[in-house]
């Protein structure tokens, strides 16, 4: 095992790895970006200006020759996530791969064996284990603040992705349930304590979005969790005025309410409107709720630095892929559900599918 800063490279330009390109600089004391790669020309070297990283790659392939290197985040689009996650695992670096965990289960698997067999470490970048708000509802809930809890409500939502692969379901996976309602899904498991999911529900359709992709933009899920607990997980990809992220929490000795977003804003109005207030807000002008230290309130500098002290066998990973492969059976089972009209119960393993909506929209939807 090294020591000092853990060497990172990232794989991707864009939103996420942006994200991550800052984490690292805003905790530095851990880990270093010391590459990126990319494949559009000019994208990785622009990442690289913005926070000084030294190397920059088109091919992450390439990238994964650098020897150095021992720990590879990737922010790419979730169909390529197998596919790097193996590359990293056999050229001996550590992972963090971003939500949601892959394409199929198969693939989960895959992941899963191959970091096992390489011995690197699978991490699963599920930010909301590390959200301080929400640590701090999920420590007073084991602390018994809330008696029993019996449910747990996580709710996403904003006008639809920035990114065109989003809306393509071969590259996505799905809509709105893949791509938010994994921190749903991931929440509720980790704040009840990782009980097994029973049975997942979903209502689903596309409401807004239908001239840009088969996807959904509006879900409902309702998780039944062993032991009692249900889980409640409402996303949308069709809800104007930017983002909005909120838990709730009800046992039968107290309820709290986390509102991620709002409750960490300053409620303004503005005639002339001002640079940025939250991601993916339409506009500053009028009535806005600008955040202040928006990845901080997240939780992605903390979980970055959690990753890199893994590494280092300082701290025990707490997102992982198995995380991610619980989460992905249940985003399978929610789609499945959203075809039969009911409740599907896990285990549950589709065969042969190629993505998750499959099980909604049937293997021909294009
Ligand atoms: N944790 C979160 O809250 C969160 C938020 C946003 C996105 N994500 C996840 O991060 C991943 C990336 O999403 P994004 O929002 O950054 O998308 P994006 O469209 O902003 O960026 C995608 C990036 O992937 C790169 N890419 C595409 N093909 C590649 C290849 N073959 N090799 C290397 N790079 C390649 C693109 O060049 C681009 O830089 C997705 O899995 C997404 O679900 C997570």
């Amino acid at each position: 095992m090294g020591n000092g800063k853990v060497k990172v490279g990232i794989i991707g330009s864009k939103f996420e790895a942006d994200i991550h390109a800052a984490s690292f600089q805003l905790m530095p004391e851990e880990a270093e970006v010391v590459a990126v790669a990319s494949p559009t020309p000019g994208n990785a070297a622009e990442l690289a200006g913005r926070y000084g990283i030294p190397r920059v790659f088109l091919d992450y392939r390439e990238m994964l020759r650098e020897p150095d290197i021992e720990m590879v985040t990737i922010a790419a689009p979730n169909a390529l996530h197998r596919q790097m996650t193996c590359d990293a695992a056999r050229a001996g670096k550590h992972v963090v791969c971003e939500k949601p965990f892959a394409m199929t289960l198969e693939e989960g698997d895959e992941m899963i064996d191959v970091c096992r067999a390489e011995g690197v470490l699978l991490m699963y970048a599920e930010e909301l284990f590390f959200t301080p708000k929400y640590v701090k509802a999920k420590e007073m809930a084991d602390q018994g603040a809330f008696g029993k809890v019996h449910l747990v409500k996580q709710s996403e939502k904003h006008f639809g992705p920035h990114g065109d692969w989003f809306w393509d379901v071969s590259k996505s996976g799905g809509g709105v349930w893949m791509d938010m309602g994994c921190h749903g899904i991931a929440f509720c498991y980790w704040f009840l304590g990782r009980p097994k999911i029973e049975s997942v529900y979903c209502q689903m359709g596309t409401y807004v979005h239908g001239d840009k992709t088969i996807g959904e933009d509006e879900v409902i899920g309702i998780i039944e969790f062993a032991g009692g607990a249900l889980g409640m997980v409402e996303d949308s990809w069709a809800r104007r005025g930017g983002m909005d992220d909120r838990i709730e929490v009800f046992g039968d000795g107290g309820v709290t309410y986390g509102n991620l977003h709002m409750g960490n804003a300053l409620p303004t109005y503005s005639e002339s409107g001002y640079g940025y207030a939250v991601e993916k807000a339409p506009s500053t002008t009028g009535w806005s709720y600008p955040v202040f230290e928006e990845l901080w309130n997240y939780g992605f500098p903390q979980e970055m630095r959690h990753f890199a002290r893994c590494v280092r066998g300082k701290e025990t990973p707490q997102a992982t892929g198995e995380d991610g492969r619980v989460v992905l059976e249940a985003l399978c089972a929610g789609y499945a559900s959203a075809g039969l009209g009911s409740k599907v119960a896990l285990p549950y393993r589709p065969k042969g599918l190629r993505r998750p909506i499959d099980g909604w929209k049937g293997a021909a939807a294009k």
